[in-house]
């Protein structure tokens, strides 16, 4: 477990990433200012709508901006910054060659969502064609299309935009308004909860009984729990994210302290890149004001491409300082029959046979049939809005 060094920051909490909470949100001269203005556009997909937001609030904080070529290049060897800080996922602005060819260096840009709205302005410091295999192998571990992650690198547009961008309006998380914190915001909870030591959840997938174990184990060890559900774009066979909300809501319901848990959307989208990813996901929850981070059993992977704990052993590439947010790192957990409770193969002595494992098909399969998967994998409250959820698709 690495050790968080530093305590100051927002909120006399940990300091964000880089040293600073970023806020790239228009003042009301700069808005009146693109009102009057016919800019150049750029449509924004669901990635770089997502990113834009975060990046507007902080959560990406150290940057400002899309990257510049010097940063990209930077993150894919070496998963640092130009200048030296830990970054371990480009974040980048993909244009078709018509696009790019339209803006010139220097310029303000506006960034539209797909209804044509101008949702941002970018100074266009960087115009530059990536190499896209470097960057799948780098950052993916793999060129392989079946990968959804490296798909979608390659669907995007062949060149990237880099520079700084201000966002029109501060979000609200569309559909997710009510569980939607920006990094101040989440800060200012905790600081008035009175939580020195919050340890951040990622999920992308309805809470399981090896999630809920994992995340309770941290909490014995710290003041208070951010679950934080990755809400932005996912593959098409994971459970929709509102689906997720509900359940994780009865989840907390019925089986959480509510006083030591706050729950908040996390609006990106996933890239499925397992260790990178995972590096990634501490830098941001850092920067949202968490001391530790929960990395499991293959974070943020996806079939066979990474390894069961490469998520966990990347950080081995980095030392205290630079990281900045304590992990907790957990080996893979089910409930044991024989211990009758929970457990992981680090601190359960009985044999395979004992434990309650069920694969994701499997699982599937028999909520698709009406049927609860047994009560020491999943909820039954949960299971019902997973079964809910997949009659009233169905039908
Ligand atoms: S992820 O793509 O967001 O990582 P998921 O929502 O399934 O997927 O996992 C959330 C967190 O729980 C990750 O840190 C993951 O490693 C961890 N995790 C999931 N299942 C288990 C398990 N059975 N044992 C230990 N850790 C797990």
């Amino acid at each position: 477990m690495w050790i968080a060094q530093r305590r100051e920051g927002g909120f006399g909490l940990i300091t964000p990433h880089g040293g600073l909470l970023v806020n790239q949100l228009m003042t009301e001269a700069e808005k009146n200012r693109l009102q009057a203005e016919r800019l150049p556009t750029v449509t924004l997909d669901a990635w770089a709508y997502a990113d834009i937001q975060c990046i507007g609030i902080g959560a990406f904080s150290p940057l400002t901006g899309f990257m510049n070529e010097a940063d990209y290049e930077s993150v894919v060897s070496n998963m640092k910054l130009a200048d030296g800080t830990i970054w371990s996922l480009p974040i980048t602005l993909a244009v078709s060659e018509e696009e790019a060819a339209r803006v010139r260096l220097g310029e303000r840009i506006a960034l539209c969502c797909a209804e044509g709205v101008a949702r941002a302005v970018m100074r266009v410091e960087s115009v530059y064609r990536p190499n896209k295999r470097i960057e799948a192998q780098q950052v993916y571990k793999t060129t392989e299309i079946a990968h959804p992650g490296v798909q979608k690198l390659y669907e995007r547009g062949a060149f990237y935009l880099g520079g700084p961008i201000s966002i029109v309006e501060e979000p609200r998380g569309g559909p997710f308004n009510a569980d939607y914190y920006t990094p101040r915001q989440a800060r200012a909870f905790f600081h008035k909860q009175g939580w020195k030591t919050i340890v951040g959840f990622q999920t992308r997938n309805p809470i399981h009984r090896a999630h809920e174990y994992i995340q309770k184990t941290a909490l014995e060890m710290v003041d208070g729990l951010f679950l934080h559900p990755l809400v932005g774009e996912t593959k098409a066979d994971d459970v929709p994210a509102q689906v997720r909300m509900d359940s994780y809501k009865t989840l907390l319901k019925h089986y959480y302290p509510q006083e030591r848990v706050l729950m908040g959307v996390f609006p990106a989208a996933m890239r499925y890149a397992g260790p990178r990813e995972a590096v990634f996901h501490a830098l941001v929850r850092k920067n949202y004001g968490c001391s530790h981070f929960i990395v499991g059993r293959d974070h943020a992977g996806v079939g066979d491409y990474y390894g069961t704990y490469e998520a966990q052993e990347i950080f081995n590439q980095f030392n205290a300082e630079q990281l900045g947010i304590s992990l907790l790192f957990f080996e893979n957990s089910f409930y044991c029959n024989r211990c009758s409770g929970m457990a992981s193969y680090k601190t359960c002595p009985h044999s395979s046979s004992e434990h309650v494992v069920l694969s994701g098909t499997k699982v599937r399969k028999m909520l698709r049939e009406g049927i609860k998967p047994p009560a020491e994998f999943s909820r039954p409250e949960v299971a019902d809005i997973l079964i809910d959820a997949l009659r009233s698709r169905d039908s």
